[in-house]
């Protein structure tokens, strides 16, 4: 019986939002303990795919390790670690990369959105799905928590480490994804599209440390209709369904335990149960996250030991790998 492996990746772009919160870190945090190991990396090589500045880059990442441990991600149960640490990542990318072809890359996802229409994107954001199968291969993954908008990504891993073993025999297992089943939650600008850290639009992302002013800004301004009534319609009224998706996901109530309880309410009034109910769920978080981000000394160690262990189990495979390519 092969002991499971959970590996999951975020980038280094800042605090997390509600969407990461509910649709990524809530369930990272509930996989501690339910499988054999769990690793979780702050993705610094996938970031610069993209152009970063250095001192926002190197803040970023102490900002996502506070961030992660404040949700509940604990260095004792978790491998927590910033992936530039630990350098088989780049090599492993290097040899799956000469495993794959250009066309099965093109057709993905993060390079049509990413790179502008002239598709003059940089050879990284190209690759960038080969080093997420590295990534998650590295570990002889076996499961790996994702998003609906990365399964493409993730089948990309599951093809290459297909064709690896077909060519080089039995190395790794096929990573299956662990879907999310919270909704994507959505734009409080433009509830049609979600809610994204690269939105530029004001008062659209809710960041988990915002104050509970400006949670509660947000939240007045978010776009609703012009029907003044609670209701679950994701369709018809995706905003008022927002609201209703993001309070039943933060008090751990239904959809229908939600609506039935604001019956009655006006939209605006709803805006501030809901605020309400959002601030509840950050304040700790919120305070957590300064007190770790007041001790970047520990930040460093935590994110140091981690990427001890890792390189530790990443070493392993990684001479298995060069025995059977020849290495
Ligand atoms: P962003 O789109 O803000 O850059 P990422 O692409 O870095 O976020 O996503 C990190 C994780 O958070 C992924 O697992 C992704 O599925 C999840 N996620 C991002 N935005 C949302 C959202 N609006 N709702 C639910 N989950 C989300
Ligand atoms: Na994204």
């Amino acid at each position: 019986e092969v002991e499971e492996r959970v590996f999951s990746g975020i980038q280094p772009t800042g605090i997390p939002h509600l969407g990461n919160y509910l649709g990524a870190l809530e369930s990272w945090v509930r996989l501690q303990g339910q499988h054999g190991s769990v690793l979780y990396s702050i993705v610094d090589l996938h970031s610069i795919t993209v152009p970063q500045d250095p001192a926002r880059l190197r803040t970023s990442v102490l900002d996502v390790a506070a961030s992660l441990i404040a949700c509940g991600i604990d260095p004792e149960r978790s491998i927590l670690f910033q992936q530039s640490q630990v350098s088989e990542h780049t090599e492993l990318c290097w040899v799956l990369g000469c495993l794959t072809s250009i066309p099965r890359l093109r057709h993905l996802p993060q390079w049509k959105t990413k790179s502008n229409r002239k598709n003059e994107g940089s050879v990284g954001l190209f690759a960038y799905p080969i080093l997420q199968a590295a990534d998650i291969l590295l570990y002889k993954s076996t499961h790996v928590p994702v998003g609906e908008d990365q399964i493409q990504h993730l089948e990309l891993a599951q093809d290459t480490a297909r064709i690896f073993n077909q060519k080089y025999g039995d190395c790794f297992p096929i990573p299956q994804p662990l879907l999310s089943v919270t909704r994507k939650v959505k734009s409080l600008r433009d509830p049609t599209s979600k809610m994204s850290k690269s939105d530029p639009r004001k008062l659209a992302t809710v960041n988990i440390t915002d104050t509970p002013d400006d949670i509660r800004l947000k939240f007045r301004k978010a776009v609703t209709d012009f029907t003044s009534e609670v209701t679950f319609d994701p369709e018809n009224r995706p905003g008022v369904s927002n609201l209703v998706a993001i309070h039943a996901a933060v008090t751990g109530q239904t959809v229908e335990e939600v609506v039935h309880q604001s019956e009655g309410l006006e939209t605006a009034q709803y805006k501030h149960v809901v605020a309400e109910a959002v601030i509840q769920k950050f304040s700790p978080i919120r305070a957590e996250v300064q007190r770790l981000r007041a001790d970047a000394g520990y930040l460093e160690k935590v994110l140091s030991r981690g990427a001890e262990k890792a390189k530790e189990r990443a070493s392993v495979v990684y001479q298995e790998v060069r025995r059977r390519i020849g290495f």
